[in-house]
């Protein structure tokens, strides 16, 4: 894949398009997208929240009118990058999966085997970063008998994670670390292979820019939370992403993270009564105060929700401020709210096809960033969204150390 060219696809078109994924139909009542494309928002109107719910990981499946379908398939063209998953073909004692939830370790030993396929240079010594208790970091110790540093905040984590390496009598250092503290990036030398699986915004960002600045020889990384990053708005990290069309607020960076795999049944289902709820309350207010405007409604407790929807919105009136009229009846309220939410998420499904080409050209500012400062760059696919929405993997390896290995 040409970095640069597939990048200024994305940015062109992402800029082109920049209406349609940030209207947020949660906060306007009617998006300024749907008067240009009257049948396609009726036709999204018209559909019920469970059909909305089942739709939100593959939105480019639907068969809505145009111009749905022509951008899904453009969506779909610009994220097309190798698939590297496969299942792990190695067998793994017991020991070392022990109290790690299925989905992680599946994730584990599939980043573990795809970055060690790829990574060309042999290994002498792994980094993990923002270990936790360092289960990826001691995979692949266990599996290359190289020595491990884990660099982790919470001394927690890094207490039980050396009990756990003790176990394997691994070599292994579980340091208490910040990250983002210079005093701790002249721990990184030459001879490191860094390794990162979701490691979130400013703390990835970090990763790559000390991986360069210490002559790291080569890394393998899985981020995530591109919207976790100091600053209002986003600071390009290549040359080539400076100069780009788009200019991305902290808003615009949480796209990406709006797919979920994990949320249980309860839990939605409490999220859905909240989001209703929240809707309810919009129309009131809006409708009382005779004055079209979204009001923000700040993050409840579930407790917030056990005295009925009555006293959920006078609290929300309350945060405001407000004296409100009460409403003829609180259960029509209640049925115009899960109406509304129904909308909303079925109109959301339009700036979820653009999820994963913002992604990519947040992928991408990395990719470059690591290419321009001399680094041969892949990227690729560690694992089946099914397992995680946050499946890229990012290899970079110094090319001065590619031509050495390769004399
Ligand atoms: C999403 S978890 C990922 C952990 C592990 N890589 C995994 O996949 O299970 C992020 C980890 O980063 C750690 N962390 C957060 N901020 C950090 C910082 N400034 N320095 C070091 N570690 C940090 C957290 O404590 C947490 O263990």
């Amino acid at each position: 894949m040409n970095f640069v060219e597939r990048f200024q696809q994305l940015d062109a078109w992402l800029a082109e398009h920049q209406a349609l994924w940030q209207a947020k139909p949660f906060t306007q009542r009617q998006c300024a997208w749907e008067n240009q494309w009257p049948e396609l928002a009726a036709w999204l109107r018209s559909r019920t929240l469970e059909q909305a719910e089942r739709a939100h990981n593959q939105p480019h499946l639907l068969h809505p009118p145009e111009p749905f379908a022509q951008l899904a398939q453009t969506a779909t063209a610009l994220t097309q990058v190798p698939d590297w998953t496969s299942s792990p073909t190695a067998d793994f004692p017991e020991l070392l999966q022990r109290h790690i939830p299925g989905r992680k370790w599946q994730q584990i030993t599939r980043f573990a085997q795809v970055s060690q396929a790829r990574l060309r240079q042999p290994v002498r010594h792994w980094v993990d970063w923002c270990a936790g208790k360092g289960h990826l970091g001691r995979l692949l110790a266990w599996q290359t008998g190289n020595p491990l540093l884990c660099l982790e905040q919470i001394a927690r984590l890094n207490r039980d994670g050396e009990m756990l390496s003790q176990q394997f009598q691994l070599t292994a250092t579980h340091q208490d670390a910040d990250v983002l503290a210079p005093e701790t990036w002249p721990l990184l030398t030459t001879e490191h292979s860094l390794v990162a699986l979701h490691a979130c915004g400013q703390l990835h960002m970090t990763l790559l820019q000390q991986a360069v600045a210490n002559g790291c020889s080569q890394l393998a990384l899985a981020p995530c939370c591109y919207n976790r990053v100091e600053g209002q708005t986003y600071a390009a990290m290549s040359a080539m992403a400076g100069k780009a069309q788009l200019k991305l607020s902290k808003d615009d960076l949480a796209l990406p993270m709006q797919e979920s795999v994990t949320a249980g049944q309860r839990t939605r289902r409490l999220r859905d009564r909240s989001m209703a709820w929240r809707l309810a309350f919009d129309l009131w207010q809006r409708e009382t105060r005779n004055h079209d405007v979204y009001l923000p409604t700040p993050s409840r407790p579930e407790s917030a929700m056990t005295n009925g929807i009555a006293v959920f919105c006078r609290e929300l009136a309350g945060h405001h401020g407000l004296d409100l009229l009460e409403p003829a009846s609180w259960a029509d309220l209640e049925k115009r709210g899960w109406q509304r939410l129904a909308e909303v998420r079925n109109l959301e499904l339009l700036r979820g096809l653009f999820r994963r080409p913002l992604e990519m050209w947040l992928l991408l500012d990395r990719a470059l960033f690591m290419q321009e400062a001399g680094y041969q760059v892949e990227i690729g696919l560690f694992c089946p969204s099914e397992l995680t929405p946050r499946n890229f993997l990012l290899i970079a390896e110094k090319r001065s150390a590619l031509l050495i290995t390769s004399l």
